[in-house]
């Protein structure tokens, strides 16, 4: 009998034929996303799950699926599965990285040249029809800060962080880093989180999201940074503290932010940060083109496609399920 393989969204790319055609796939049509109960309720029975980061794979789903042997999940972020649960269980997860890091890097030096030039500010200025002859061109009119010849501070030089890095040097930046585990990069100087702090001009998020970066950036280490700096995060909510980021905005300490992701997604109408003129916002669009995403789909049903086949998945997240 034929395994069954639920999957949370319709896919693009090239390849979720192939997993049709090795399984009973069901997707999930909508409108919109699978409420939770609709998850529990599809995977009765489910050998697979294809999901994406919107899905929480916590414990309560496990329960509703006995027969689930794998996960694989169209990203490379994984904070919205409990993968010590299902590790437990001996349920494999797969993720999608490699493909998505230079599209999530443009999309952080987009924010970090927005926030820093005003951008997104400016465009509102025009379009609201306020750029009159009492509001037009002057010395200080819509000045920001330059972005070449800045010091940049990366928290976290992973695959993206050092793509970051590439378009900085492209820039004429001064490049710094902080990584959790000892990291050297030609032409990035390593150093503490607070001494990146304290000289960083730009600042951009690069870690996941575990219980150890949780807050990594919080009130206290916001205090350290250099007055007027700038942040931009495109890697998860809850790095950011953004109560602590909305505060140093607000009283003046930092010049303004870029942030394409959020604590809760979509986010809510009264986060601190969205009414902030200072603040650049985007809908969690890091790795958001045609291509990227096309490629992270076939990644996810290469992964899929291997756990049918008894085989371990290509990007697999806790090997240690195959012993
Ligand atoms: C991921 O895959 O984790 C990214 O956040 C998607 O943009």
């Amino acid at each position: 009998m034929a395994s069954k393989v639920f999957v949370t969204h319709q896919l693009p790319g090239e390849r979720i034929r192939e997993l049709a055609q090795q399984c009973e796939m069901n997707v999930w049509m909508g409108p919109g996303l699978l409420p939770p109960a609709g998850l529990r309720t599809e995977l009765a029975g489910c050998q697979g799950l294809v999901c994406l980061l919107t899905d929480r794979i916590d414990s309560s789903v496990l329960d509703a699926a006995p027969d689930l042997q794998f996960v694989s999940s169209m990203s490379v972020g994984v904070d919205h599965i409990d993968v010590a649960a299902l590790t437990e269980r001996g349920i494999a997860i797969g993720h999608t990285p490699g493909v998505l890091v230079e599209t999530t890097a443009d999309t952080a030096f987009a924010l970090l040249l927005a926030a820093g030039r005003r951008i997104a500010e400016a465009d509102r200025f025009v379009r609201r029809g306020e750029w009159g002859p009492d509001n037009t061109w002057a010395p200080e009119f819509f000045t920001g800060v330059d972005v070449g010849g800045a010091t940049l501070g990366i928290i976290g030089l992973g695959e993206i962080g050092q793509a970051v890095a590439r378009r900085a040097a492209g820039f004429g930046m001064e490049v710094l880093a902080w990584n959790r585990s000892p990291r050297q990069v030609s032409g990035i100087e390593m150093l503490g989180l607070d001494e990146l702090l304290e000289r960083s001009d730009f600042v951009s998020i690069h870690v996941a999201l575990t219980p150890q970066t949780r807050d990594l950036l919080n009130a206290d280490n916001i205090a350290l940074m250099k007055p007027g700096a700038v942040v931009v995060n495109t890697a998860r909510g809850g790095i950011v503290n953004e109560q602590a980021l909305a505060d140093a905005l607000i009283d003046g300490r930092l010049l303004a932010a870029g942030v394409d992701v959020f604590e809760r997604e979509p986010v809510p109408a009264d986060n601190p940060l969205l009414g902030l003129p200072n603040v650049v916002v985007t809908p969690h669009i890091g790795s958001a083109t045609l291509r990227t995403r096309a490629r992270m789909a076939d990644i996810a049903v290469a992964n899929a496609l291997a756990a049918l086949r008894g085989e371990a998945m290509p990007c697999c997240v806790n090997p240690a399920v195959y012993g």
